[in-house]
């Protein structure tokens, strides 16, 4: 096993700016809180949730004092800057219409939005306000998604030649509205990853459902399906992307993983989380005399861990595990964009169109696979 080297980039300049921020939502959102409380650039921030007691507890461990029980009264003040929703998934849209509305940046838990219409509306009034918009899609922010960003920019993967990913996860118990999503309404932990990678759009699927969803876990979305599956294709590219994704019935433990294959190496998640992953590498130059098929060679790999890239404040937030560390990363990313006047990475097109294409392949699978041309929401 051989340990990739750790780039040598320096601390990043700190900029003096400093904003004032708001984490909403204190189930998943409570572990946020510590990491923006220690972000340079983060002056102060508040607690918000409707479960007054949930939200004491969390203020007294991460001692946050401003605290409140509705979003209200923070969009009517000028002592904040910027919302991070991690509320349940009905609330999403119109509390990120009244967070860029009230004139402040605004990131999102996914799903962006359950239909086209308010994905236009999130895009269009973002433009309208111009605040910040960003998609807080962890996938793409795992330890694993950088090392592979990093291996394709630097040109180590060769051409990208396919994209498979895959979201395993059981929702028994969970909040009811999870009952009977559709499952592609809910799979950028698993497409996001492999768009934001090829930094390119997907424009048409093809999708089906798989397996039989119980009556007791059916809700209200009209969905039949436990599973479906997807192929994507991409703007103006040879690239497809494999994806599936699973809420109910199937037989696997929580995974969030992908696999990209390039013509000169390839990356495999493993098959449990707590193992690293695999890297291929291909023989370069000509095959022997008589030689059939080129050799590859394959090496299990210890990812960086990365902590050279957030503030130095962050480091503790660094999980070294493929699909851990993606916090302290995506805390920076969203208050750097803020403090150096810059369109967040996964901004509210990008965000658009990876949301979309789950969309779609719901509509296909609804349609028994027909192909459903995804609308592509383009950047300004
Ligand atoms: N890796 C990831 O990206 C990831 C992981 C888990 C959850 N999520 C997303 O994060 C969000 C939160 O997930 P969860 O499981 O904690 O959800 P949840 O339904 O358990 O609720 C989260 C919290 O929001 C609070 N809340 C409800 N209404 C509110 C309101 N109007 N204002 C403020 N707070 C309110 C609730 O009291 C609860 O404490 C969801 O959208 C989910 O999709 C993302």
């Amino acid at each position: 096993m051989s340990k990739p080297n750790r780039s040598e980039t320096a601390e990043p300049l700190v900029n003096q700016k400093k904003i004032r921020l708001v984490v909403a939502g204190l189930g998943f959102g409570a572990s946020w809180v510590p990491v923006y409380r220690d972000h340079p650039n983060v002056e102060y921030i508040a607690i918000c949730d409707t479960n007054a007691e949930l939200l004491r507890q969390v203020g007294e461990k991460h001692h946050i004092e401003r605290q409140f029980t509705s979003l209200q009264p923070i969009l009517n003040s000028n002592e904040y800057d910027a919302v991070h929703l991690l509320t349940p998934i009905p609330l999403h849209v119109e509390q990120t219409l009244a967070v860029l509305n009230a004139g402040k940046h605004c990131a999102c838990a996914i799903p962006m939005a359950l239909n086209i219409e308010d994905l236009e509306r999130i895009v269009s009034t973002q433009r309208k306000v111009r605040k910040h918009y960003t998609l807080m899609e962890t996938a793409a922010y795992s330890t694993a998604a950088l090392y592979v960003k990093d291996l394709y920019e630097k040109g180590a993967l060769g051409e990208l030649q396919f994209l498979r990913g895959a979201h395993y996860q059981n929702m028994e118990g969970w909040p009811d509205y999870w009952k009977g999503l559709p499952p592609m309404y809910y799979s950028t932990h698993a497409l996001g990853p492999l768009l934001f990678l090829a930094g390119k759009p997907a424009v048409k699927v093809h999708c089906l459902g798989s397996g039989r969803l119980p009556q007791e876990f059916s809700g209200n979305y009209g969905n039949p399906y436990p599973i479906q599956t997807a192929i994507f294709q991409l703007e103006d590219s040879p690239v497809v992307c494999e994806v599936t994704r699973c809420l109910f019935q199937m037989t696997r433990g929580f995974q969030e993983r992908f696999d990209a294959y390039g013509d000169k190496m390839a990356f495999e998640w493993p098959q449990l989380n707590d193992e690293q992953p695999m890297l291929y590498k291909v023989e370069p130059g000509p095959l022997k005399p008589g030689q059939r098929g080129r050799p590859t060679a394959a090496e299990r790999i210890v990812l960086p861990d990365f902590a050279e890239r957030p503030p130095k404040t962050l480091a503790k937030y660094i999980q070294d595990t493929p699909s851990g560390n993606f916090r302290p990363h995506m805390v920076h990313e969203f208050v750097s964009s803020i403090i150096d006047v810059r369109p967040p990475k996964i901004d509210a097109a990008t965000a658009a169109n990876w949301t979309a294409a789950g969309l779609c392949a719901h509509e296909s699978a609804m349609k028994k696979g027909e192909a459903i041309m995804i609308p592509i929401f383009k950047e300004l």
